[in-house]
């Protein structure tokens, strides 16, 4: 029930993250992705998650709850660049050690604007999910900048690529666009078979 969600609670860190019961689902990507945006679409409530034109809005990690047990959560922007460098490696650390350490965590939503897909902060994300078998699903965000054929092509590239790093099968890739709402029914349909036990 995502129309349903709740905020939970902020964590400055991924060692001051709510207890490891239930199954969440993280969302993860470069600063100004639309992550905040993406959460916000899918559960009907524009107030939920702050978004901002500002980059680097979301430096906590936010957990969102969407039913007994089921939590999705808002993780900070990487790549921002006016962030110093000394905090920057600090966040990258945060990430993997989520990705590595939390239990609970069934899958990653990875946000990408749909014009500038595939940055090198995205591969590190992917090859750490990769690493510990962690399902991957990529959503090509603010497809309603490009038109349907050009959408279309970087789709059809990204998957091309996951396919030749032998990755497809941990590695799902779709069109979104929080603007127009499209891609929303997909996406509802990962998390539901990531969320349930
Ligand atoms: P950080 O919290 O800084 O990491 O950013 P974020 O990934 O949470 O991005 P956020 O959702 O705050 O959105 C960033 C900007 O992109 C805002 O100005 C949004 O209005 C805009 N945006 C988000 N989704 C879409 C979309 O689907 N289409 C368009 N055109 N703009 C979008
Ligand atoms: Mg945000």
């Amino acid at each position: 029930n995502f129309r349903g969600a709740t905020f939970e609670q902020s964590a400055p860190s991924i060692h001051q993250c709510p207890p490891e019961n239930g199954l969440e689902v993280a969302f993860a990507g470069r600063s100004n992705a639309g992550k905040s945006s993406a959460i916000n679409t899918l559960t009907d409530n524009s107030k939920l998650a702050r978004t901002s034109k500002t980059p680097g809005r979301t430096q906590l990690i936010n957990f969102f709850s969407v039913g007994e047990g089921q939590r999705l959560v808002d993780l900070p922007g990487y790549g921002y660049a006016k962030v110093a460098r000394a905090m920057k490696e600090e966040w990258q650390r945060n990430l993997s050690e989520y990705l590595q350490e939390r239990d609970c965590l069934q899958g990653l939503v990875l946000l990408m604007d749909i014009r500038h897909p595939m940055q090198e902060f995205d591969s590190m994300m992917i090859n750490w999910a990769v690493e510990v078998e962690m399902p991957v699903h990529i959503l090509l965000t603010k497809a309603d900048k490009l038109k349907r054929g050009p959408a279309n092509s970087t789709l059809l590239a990204v998957r091309k690529q996951m396919q030749a790093a032998g990755v497809s099968d941990l590695v799902t890739a779709q069109c979104f666009s929080s603007l127009k709402r499209t891609g929303v029914d997909d996406l509802k349909r990962k998390l539901t078979e990531w969320l349930t036990p």
